[in-house]
């Protein structure tokens, strides 16, 4: 009876690894990508099933359903709440929240070390530790991004700090590895050293630096849930905790590049040493401005457009009008295209899920890289709703917080209209010298609104 419950467990085990990843698969188009979370929900719904089956499980399921319950019912009514500007620590929050029930899962294991080898116990210590950094790392980068946190120094040398406390929890994971006796002293302090750990890496941390070390978060708490699955023989565990790490780490690969820093000043030494605005870019100059009616001149009588959507474009909600434009316009022989900066808007691929929404056709999409070298026969780039993805400070000067990013070099082209609300920042929270360029003129409006006003003015010329 056992064996072949036993043996539809692990089957449910692996149609549930087999889900999340054919989920996974469907995600890496913004087309596919609903079905994609809906097909590993759906794993995620099979491996949970199966474990209220395993014979391990003998009571307190009722707790464990309640439990359930209440952290479904609550992130089910946070989630249909979150504002689309929230995502980045919503993200966050439910990084840190896995990590945190990875080291829960090791706490309790290691306090039954009788019961475990030393491969279960040095994998069960190995999850602890990450999965705690990316608990208290998430968490303070939630309440940094929610503006909670204010400050944002380590008192004292941040490299000292790190190898100190990595040196004592280094040493205690060894005691805790290689004996089979539980010691929940030793245990809490390393819990304790662990989550401090996390918030010695978060702390300094802003600006453009932060979506980087979010994803490596999400790195480390897929890696810690694999570990635990691991001490816990759970095989649905380990190919999802896997996945996620193999995801973020792909991610935070990708968001590192795309802000041009490497992973070791992200682990240790430069990253997020918090920079001063120099003068040259606190320096205001004049604004020229642009009604729609000239605007809409401009780019009708173009022969390329580029369109640089940023986290405004979301913001308005504008993705559906700046469709239209586009096929105004080259319905009037103008060839429109799209550069999209893989940090622009608050998460990754926002723009393009936002477009590929309205119907913009993938051909017309570019990437920072290719488009960059054919920025001289650009007509006219229009900026929606973007400020930091083009902001010139980024490669002038170099005590910006956005130095060395690659922006999206829109000021090589022969001329720039730029689409905002009123003389606000971007994320970074700094000036864009690109709104006081010579080629630049800015048009002061809700995006959508002032697409629409320019729709109108094309049409009025016919
Ligand atoms: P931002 O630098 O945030 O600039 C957005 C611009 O949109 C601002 O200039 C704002 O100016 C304007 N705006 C806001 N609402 C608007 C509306 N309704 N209509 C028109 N304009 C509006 O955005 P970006 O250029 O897309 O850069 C993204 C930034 O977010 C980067 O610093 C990136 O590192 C960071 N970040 C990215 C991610 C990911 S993964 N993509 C995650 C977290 C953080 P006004 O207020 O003056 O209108």
């Amino acid at each position: 009876m056992i064996n072949s419950s036993s043996f539809f467990i692990d089957l449910s085990y692996f149609f549930a690894a087999a889900l999340f990843i054919y989920g996974l698969r469907r995600m890496s188009s913004p087309i596919s990508a609903r079905s994609g979370i809906w097909v590993a929900a759906a794993g995620m719904l099979l491996a949970i099933a199966a474990s209220f089956a395993h014979p391990n499980v003998t009571s307190n399921h009722w707790l464990i359903l309640i439990a359930m319950l209440i952290g479904g019912a609550l992130s089910f009514i946070h989630a249909k709440r979150v504002e689309l500007s929230e995502m980045p620590q919503m993200i966050a929050l439910y990084n840190g929240l896995g990590g945190g029930a990875a080291a829960t899962i090791a706490a309790v294991e290691l306090l039954r070390a009788a019961e475990h080898g030393p491969s279960e116990r040095i994998l069960g210590v190995a999850g602890a530790l990450i999965g705690c950094i990316a608990f208290s790392g998430s968490l303070l980068a939630f309440a940094k991004l929610s503006g909670w946190v204010k400050f944002g120094r380590w008192l004292g040398n941040r490299q000292t700090a790190y190898v100190a406390i990595m040196a004592s929890v280094l040493l205690l994971g060894f005691l805790l590895s290689f004996s089979n006796t539980a010691h929940p002293v030793l245990l809490l302090l390393f819990f304790l050293l662990c989550l401090l750990f996390g918030i010695v890496m978060t702390l300094p941390i802003a600006a453009a630096d932060m979506p980087v070390l979010i994803s490596l978060y999400n790195a480390g708490a897929g890696l810690a849930v694999g570990f635990e699955g691991y001490v816990l023989g759970n095989p649905a565990m380990m190919v999802a905790g896997t996945l996620v790490c193999a995801a973020g780490v792909l991610l935070t690969r990708l968001m590192a590049q795309a802000v041009n820093r490497r992973l070791s000043e992200i682990l240790y030494s430069g990253f997020g040493i918090p920079h001063e605005i120099s003068e040259a870019t606190m320096q205001y100059g004049h604004v020229n401005e642009v009604d729609a009616f000239d605007a809409a001149v401009t780019m009708a009588y173009a022969e390329e457009v580029l369109i640089v959507p940023g986290y405004g474009m979301a913001v308005a909600q504008a993705q559906h009008k700046v469709q239209e434009l586009t096929q105004l316009l080259e319905e009037r022989g103008v060839n429109v295209q799209f550069a999209i900066h893989p940090v622009a808007g608050r998460m990754p691929g926002h723009m393009n899920v936002l477009l590929a929404e309205a119907g913009v056709s993938y051909e017309k999409i570019r990437d920072l890289s290719d488009i960059n070298g054919e920025m001289s026969k650009i007509d006219v780039s229009l900026i929606i709703g973007a400020n930091d993805i083009v902001n010139l400070a980024a490669r002038s000067d170099q005590k910006s917080p956005l130095h060395g990013m690659p922006i999206l070099n829109v000021d090589e082209s022969k001329s720039v209209i730029v689409l905002k609300r009123v003389d606000g920042k971007g994320y970074a929270g700094i000036d864009n010298p690109l709104l006081q360029h010579e080629k630049t003129r800015v048009h002061f409006g809700d995006a959508k609104q002032s697409v629409q006003e320019i729709i109108s003015a094309i049409k009025s010329l016919d």
